[in-house]
C-alpha cells in the first residue's frame, strides 16, 4: 500500500486502465472509505451506484461519451440522497421539512457525496488503482441516466468515479501557486495577477506538450469554454425533477 502522502501529493488523474477486475478485497476497502466519510450532521445525505457490469458501463459510456467508464472495471456515481429520510420519517410519521428545497439543503447533498467520492479515490489510490472523476456523468444525459439507475425522487447524481489498475502514469497537470489558494487569516489579492498570467501560461506549456493536436489555450480561456459550455446544462431542471429546488418562501 502507497503511504498516504505519496497518495495525495503524486496523484493525477488516471483515464487509461488494465483490464483486470479490482480484487474483492480492494473492493472492499473502497466501500468502507465511503461509509467512513464525515457527513452533515452524520445523516449521510448521499448513497453511491457501484458499477461493474459490463453491457450497463457500455449503455452509460453512450449516454455520456466517457470512455473511461467503459474500460474501467468499476464506476461509482455518487448521488445526493434525501430518499432514504423520507422513508425513515414516513415509518415514523414524522413531518419532513423541505430541506432539499433549499440552496442549503442542496449543497449539504453535493458536499456530502464529493466527500464521500474524496474518500473512495484516496483509498483507492492508496491500494494500487488509478481514478477518474466524471462530471459528464451529471450533465451529459441525467434524466436518461437516473431513469436507467432507478433512482428514485430525493436521489440525484453529483459525481462519477471510474476506478481501474492503471494502464499510464499521466504527468501531473501545472496547478495554480499555493498562495492563489492558500490564504492566510484573511484572502489576499497582492501578486494575483501576476501569478494568475504566471499559470495561464503554465496550463498553456503543458497544453502545448501533452496535447494531441496542438493547443496552447492558457487557463482563462480554457476556463471561459469550459463556462460558456456549462451554461448550456440544464443542472437545475434535472436537480427539480428529482425533487429538489429552491422554495422561494417556506414556514418552518
Ligand atoms: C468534479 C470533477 C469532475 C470531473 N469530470 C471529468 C470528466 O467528466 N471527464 C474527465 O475526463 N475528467 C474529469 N475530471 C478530471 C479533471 O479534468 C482533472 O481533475 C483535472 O484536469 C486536473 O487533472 P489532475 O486530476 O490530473 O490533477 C473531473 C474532475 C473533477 C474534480
Amino acid at each position: 500500500m502507497k503511504n498516504i502522502v505519496d497518495t495525495l501529493l503524486q496523484r493525477t488523474s488516471v483515464r487509461r486502465y488494465e483490464r483486470q477486475a479490482i480484487e474483492p478485497e480492494k473492493t472492499a476497502l473502497i466501500y468502507q472509505a465511503i461509509a467512513c466519510s464525515p457527513s452533515s450532521y452524520n445523516g449521510q445525505q448521499y448513497s453511491v451506484i457501484a458499477i461493474d457490469n459490463q453491457e450497463l458501463k457500455e449503455e452509460i459510456y453512450a449516454l455520456t461519451g466517457q470512455k473511461q467508464i467503459k474500460t474501467c472495471a468499476l464506476f461509482l456515481v455518487f448521488c445526493s440522497d434525501y430518499h432514504k429520510i423520507e422513508v425513515a420519517t414516513q415509518q415514523k410519521e414524522l413531518p419532513l421539512p423541505p430541506f432539499q428545497r433549499t440552496l442549503d439543503g442542496i449543497l449539504v447533498g453535493v458536499i456530502d457525496a464529493s466527500i464521500a467520492l474524496s474518500n473512495a479515490r484516496i483509498m483507492a489510490e492508496a491500494i494500487g488503482l488509478g481514478c477518474c472523476c466524471i462530471g459528464y456523468i451529471r450533465t451529459a444525459a441525467p434524466h436518461k441516466l437516473s431513469e436507467l439507475l432507478q433512482l428514485p425522487k430525493g436521489v440525484a447524481i453529483v459525481c462519477g468515479l471510474a476506478i481501474g489498475y492503471p494502464r499510464e502514469q499521466p504527468d501531473q497537470r501545472p496547478k495554480q501557486d499555493q498562495s492563489l489558494v492558500i490564504h492566510h487569516n484573511h484572502y489576499h489579492e497582492e501578486g494575483m495577477e501576476e501569478l494568475l498570467l504566471r499559470h495561464d501560461h503554465n496550463i498553456a506549456l503543458h497544453n502545448h506538450s501533452h496535447s494531441i493536436g496542438t493547443t496552447d489555450k492558457g487557463w482563462a480561456i480554457h476556463m471561459t469554454e469550459y463556462y460558456k459550455e456549462g451554461m448550456t446544462y440544464h443542472t437545475m431542471g434535472y436537480y427539480k425533477d428529482q425533487g429538489y429546488g429552491i422554495l422561494e418562501e417556506y414556514d418552518v
